[in-house]
C-alpha cells in the first residue's frame, strides 16, 4: 500500500471525488487518455465515484494565451479537487520550460506536495538489466524531498552573456523541509512493514547543507530503533542501487538526488515508460505523475508506455482511499506483462491506447 493516510474504502463520499487531468505536452495526452480509461474502469469496477475534469495547461495553452498556472486555476485545484493526474511537460517552442516550471513546480511548491514518492519495484522477472536478479531483489521506494534544494530557484545571473559572467542557483534546505521529508520516509517504512531507511547526501562536500541532513536525519532515526537506519553518499548510492539493489527497502534524499535516483532506479526495473510516482501532502490534494517528461520523439505515434502513467493512476487510487483498485490495477499490469500485452519499449506489439485498454479489459475482469 502505498497511501501514507489512507482513508476507509467503505465509507461512501458526499459528492464523487473531482479529479484534475492535466495531459500536458508531448506523450502526456496519450498517456493520460490511455490511463485515464484505465482509472475510470476500476472506479467502476471497485464503486468509486471519480469525476475527472480535462485541463489544457500546457505548452499550446501557453503560446496561444500567455498563461501558465493562474491564480484562478490555482485555487481551483487546491480547493475544489481531490486530486491531479498530470501527464508531463516540456516541448521545444518553450525552451526556457517556463510553462513546466510555473505548472509543475508550482504546484509542487504552492500546494506543499514535499513527499515524491517514487517506488522501484520488478513486475517481470526479464524486465531488469541486472544479470541473476528477480523480483524479490528489486522493491524498495524512494523518497525525494519536493519542496527544497537548488529546485527553489533563487539565483541569477550577473554580467549575463559575457566573459565574465557569473551564474548562480542557490542550493536551500530548512529544517523543517529535512526534518518532515526523513520523517515522511520512516513513517512509511512503520506502516508498510519495512526495516531499513537509507539516507543519502554528499556531507563530505556540502558541509552546511547536507550537515544539516545527517543531523537531523541521526535525530529521526533515534526516534525509530524497530528501523535499521544508514547513510550512503549519493555517488556511492548510484553504485549500490546496482550492485545490490536487495538491501533497500526506503531511499530519502534531497531533491535533486531524488530526481536523478529516481531515473536510475526506474532503468532498473524496465525503463521510464513503466515508472510511477506521487507528490504528496499527506491528507491534502496531491499531484500524480510519471517519472518520465514529454518525450517529444515518440509524441502523436501511439508508441509511449502507458504503463507508467497507469501505475500513477493505482498510485492516486490508494491515496484517494480506494487501494483495492489500486491494487487491481497494479495485478492488471502485472498480467499483461507476464502475457506480453505491452508497447514496443518493452518488446510487445501493442500501441499505447491498445496497452491502456488490455490493462483496463483486466481491471474489469477482476473478480
Ligand atoms: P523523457 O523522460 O521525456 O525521455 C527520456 C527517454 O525515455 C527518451 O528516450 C524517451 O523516448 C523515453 N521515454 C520516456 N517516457 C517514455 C514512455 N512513456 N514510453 C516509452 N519511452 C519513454 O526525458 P527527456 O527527453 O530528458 O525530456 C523531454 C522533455 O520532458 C523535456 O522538456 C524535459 O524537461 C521534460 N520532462 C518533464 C517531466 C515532467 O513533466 N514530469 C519529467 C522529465 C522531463
Ligand atoms: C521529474 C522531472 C522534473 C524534475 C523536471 C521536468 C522539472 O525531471 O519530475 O522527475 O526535475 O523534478
Ligand atoms: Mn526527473
Amino acid at each position: 500500500m502505498l497511501s501514507l493516510s489512507p482513508q476507509d474504502d467503505s465509507s461512501p463520499a458526499p459528492r464523487p471525488q473531482r479529479i484534475a487531468v492535466i495531459p500536458g505536452d508531448g506523450i502526456g495526452p496519450e498517456v493520460a487518455r490511455a490511463a485515464a480509461g484505465v482509472v475510470l474502469a476500476a472506479a467502476e469496477r471497485f464503486g468509486a465515484r471519480l469525476e475527472l475534469e480535462w485541463l489544457p495547461l500546457g505548452a499550446d495553452h501557453y503560446l496561444k494565451t500567455g498563461e501558465t498556472l493562474t491564480d484562478e486555476m490555482f485555487a481551483h485545484l487546491r480547493d475544489d479537487c481531490d486530486a491531479i493526474f498530470f501527464g508531463a511537460m516540456g516541448d521545444a517552442r518553450v525552451p526556457d520550460m517556463r510553462h513546466a516550471r510555473d505548472v509543475l513546480l508550482g504546484l509542487r511548491f504552492r500546494l506543499d506536495l514535499y513527499v515524491n514518492l517514487r517506488p522501484v519495484k520488478l513486475l517481470h522477472p526479464a524486465l531488469t538489466p541486472l544479470k541473476g536478479r528477480g523480483a524479490g531483489d528489486l522493491d524498495f521506494v524512494i523518497f525525494r524531498e519536493n519542496t527544497e534544494d537548488v529546485y527553489v530557484g533563487m539565483g541569477g545571473n550577473f554580467k549575463r552573456d559575457t566573459l565574465d559572467e557569473v551564474a548562480i542557483n542557490e542550493m536551500l534546505h530548512t529544517r523543517k523541509g529535512v526534518e518532515r521529508i526523513i520523517r515522511a520516509a520512516f513513517e512509511w517504512a512503520v506502516a508498510n512493514g519495512k526495516r531499513r531507511v537509507c539516507m543519502s547526501d554528499k556531507a563530505n562536500v556540502l558541509q552546511f547543507s547536507h550537515g544539516l541532513w545527517q543531523r537531523v536525519f541521526k535525530l529521526v532515526a533515534a526516534e525509530y530503533p524497530q528501523v535499521e537506519s544508514r547513510h550512503l553518499y549519493a555517488d556511492v548510492l548510484a553504485m549500490e542501487m546496482v550492485r545490490a539493489p536487495q538491501d533497500f527497502d526506503v531511499i530519502v534524499t534531497t531533491n535533486m538526488f531524488g530526481d536523478i535516483l529516481s531515473d536510475l532506479g526506474a532503468e532498473l526495473v524496465g525503463g521510464l515508460g513503466l515508472a510511477a510516482s506521487a507528490n504528496l501532502y499527506p491528507g491534502r490534494v496531491s499531484l500524480f505523475e510519471p517519472v518520465h517528461g514529454s518525450a517529444p520523439a515518440l509524441a502523436g505515434k501511439d508508441v509511449a508506455n502507458p504503463f507508467g502513467m497507469i501505475l500513477t493512476g493505482a498510485l492516486m487510487l490508494n491515496a484517494l482511499g480506494h487501494p483495492a483498485a489500486g491494487a487491481a490495477v497494479e495485478r492488471a499490469v502485472v498480467e499483461c506483462l507476464a502475457a506480453g500485452e505491452a508497447t514496443a519499449d518493452l518488446g510487445g506489439p501493442l500501441g499505447t491506447q491498445a496497452a491502456g485498454e488490455a490493462v483496463a479489459r483486466r481491471v474489469r475482469a477482476e473478480r
